[in-house]
């Protein structure tokens, strides 16, 4: 007997076209903007390492379990766990990991939509010529000025996010599909061109190095010098920021890629398109760091610079090379792009939800569920500028204001719990007869080693970092 059901939301026109949505929601900020960033924080090369181990072990097979929970339950992610709780003969506490998940996509949509905006700004400032023929620091004062004024930021925060609910009003076929299919593959092409340039930048092998020679004792131990003598100790936060951003770039653990399964065909192999999204989004990372890095060493500029990284790096480089007002205006195109096509992904599970529960059209849906997010952005507007106010937390090194609040809070700590819940549902809550029917692949080797990870490596990996983070291991380890 086929238990197969629908979405009352629509479906996926074809593999191809799950593909490239899931590819839209992964490619966004978190591989132009963040990667580069927190990459350079974090000392480059070992960090990289440990992000792209993170992938493999943890975010692929935490990828497919996620799809396959959001195919077989095809409603939104809260749905989706309430009717797996019937029957898969589960907990209803599970319903809590969609509600989690919902809390998560409202909370980093709030800062996304922000530099989203700061991108969308850009746009207009590469085409007008703003950047022609300004060295690194102009550039630099040019960025600080722009993101102390908020209500700068607010405009373009708003019509970020108006954008947003445009599209998510639509619905799955005429919204969400139509924005990514020409979308990605132009994104593409322009970072391979920026590497073109970044190649006669003059230092693009010591920004090849500092992506990827690992020098594990410059990331993983923090030294300090107290009165003359200098003390190391092992750290555990550059790994929680790698494992944290695996989870982010790859939309993981908050229920985006599982609504997006949930409009998946049925003769879909998840395991495939897994490896598309996983593979491309990587590349895309990558990508940029090759693009970003060479022009920074090259203007002896600090990688450690922050989320400015790409705003204060880049527009040098289209400053100066032919065609760079064109270049530039089309790069920070692309990238409000390849953010939109993210943002559609991170509110989709609780516009979903209030179509199913609440019975609201999904026009009226996106706009409740953007309103509020557009009402929590400003408090991250109000982060960057005078009322900017500072505090450690979790024992990361910086201490920012409520932006690094929010994206540690999201990033470093829900998105990894969204994820190891996944995991533990899926290899140990869930029958095993769940996750076989669904991968379809059998139940060979590929199917088993996958239950393996999925089960032992992908929580227990997870769990260890965390609870890391949370200092329980602190004693052991000076
Ligand atoms: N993956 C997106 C990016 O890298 C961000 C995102 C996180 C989207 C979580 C959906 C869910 O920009």
């Amino acid at each position: 007997m086929s238990i197969e059901k629908q979405s009352i939301h629509g479906q996926w026109s074809s593999r191809w076209i799950f593909i490239l949505a899931a590819t839209g929601s992964a490619v966004g900020l978190g591989n132009i903007w963040k990667f580069p960033y927190i990459a350079g924080e974090n000392g480059g090369g070992a960090f990289v390492l440990v992000y792209l181990g993170c992938v493999a072990l943890i975010g692929i097979p935490v990828m497919m379990a996620e799809i396959l929970m959001g195919r077989r339950g095809r409603q939104s992610p809260i749905n989706t766990m309430a009717y797996l709780a019937d029957t898969e003969k589960t907990s209803r506490l599970w319903i809590g990991l969609g509600w989690m998940g919902v809390l998560a996509g409202f909370l980093i949509l709030s800062y996304y939509s922000v530099i989203a905006g700061w991108a969308m700004a850009y746009v207009f400032r590469s085409a007008s010529g703003a950047f022609v023929g300004q060295n690194a620091q102009q550039i630099g004062d040019m960025f600080a000025a722009f993101i102390g004024s908020p209500e700068k930021l607010l405009v373009w925060h708003s019509l970020f996010m108006l954008a947003t609910m445009v599209v998510v009003a639509r619905g799955v076929k005429e919204g969400l599909e139509k924005a990514v299919v020409s979308l990605m593959p132009l994104l593409f092409i322009l970072l391979a061109v920026l590497i073109g340039y970044a190649l006669s930048s003059g230092a693009f092998a010591e920004g090849f190095n500092f992506l990827f020679a690992a020098d594990f004792g410059k990331v993983f131990y923090l030294c300090e010098s107290v009165n003359g003598v200098e003390t190391c100790r092992f750290t555990f936060g550059p790994i929680l920021t790698a494992m944290g951003h695996a989870f982010f770039t790859l939309s993981l653990g908050m229920g985006a890629i599982m609504v997006y399964g949930s409009y998946m065909p049925k003769n879909v192999s998840i395991a495939r398109a897994t490896f598309w999204i996983a593979g491309a989004d990587t590349l895309v990372a990558l990508m940029a760091g090759l693009a970003i890095f060479p022009i920074v060493f090259a203007n002896h500029l600090e990688p450690a610079a922050g989320p400015g990284l790409i705003f204060t790096t880049l527009p040098i480089a289209f400053g100066q090379m032919v065609g760079g007002r064109f270049f530039g205006s089309l790069f920070f195109i692309l990238l409000v792009f390849a953010a939109w096509t993210s943002s559609i992904s991170l509110i989709e599970p609780a516009v979903a939800w209030l179509v199913e529960n609440r019975g609201l059209s999904r026009l009226r849906a996106s706009m409740v569920a953007g309103i509020a997010t557009w009402a929590v952005g400003i408090l991250t507007i109000m982060s960057f500028s005078d009322w900017a106010f500072s505090f450690h937390f979790l024992g990361q090194k910086k201490s920012d204001g409520l932006f690094d609040v929010l994206d540690i809070l999201t990033a470093n700590i829900m998105l990894p719990l969204g994820g190891l819940l996944i995991a533990v549902y899926a290899g140990w809550v869930a029958s095993r007869k769940l996750s076989r029917d669904e991968l379809a692949m059998g139940d060979g080797p590929a199917y088993r080693l996958w239950y393996f990870v999925v089960r032992y490596i992908s929580p227990l990996a997870v769990m260890v970092v965390l609870l890391n983070a949370l200092g329980v291991f602190d004693s052991w380890l000076s």
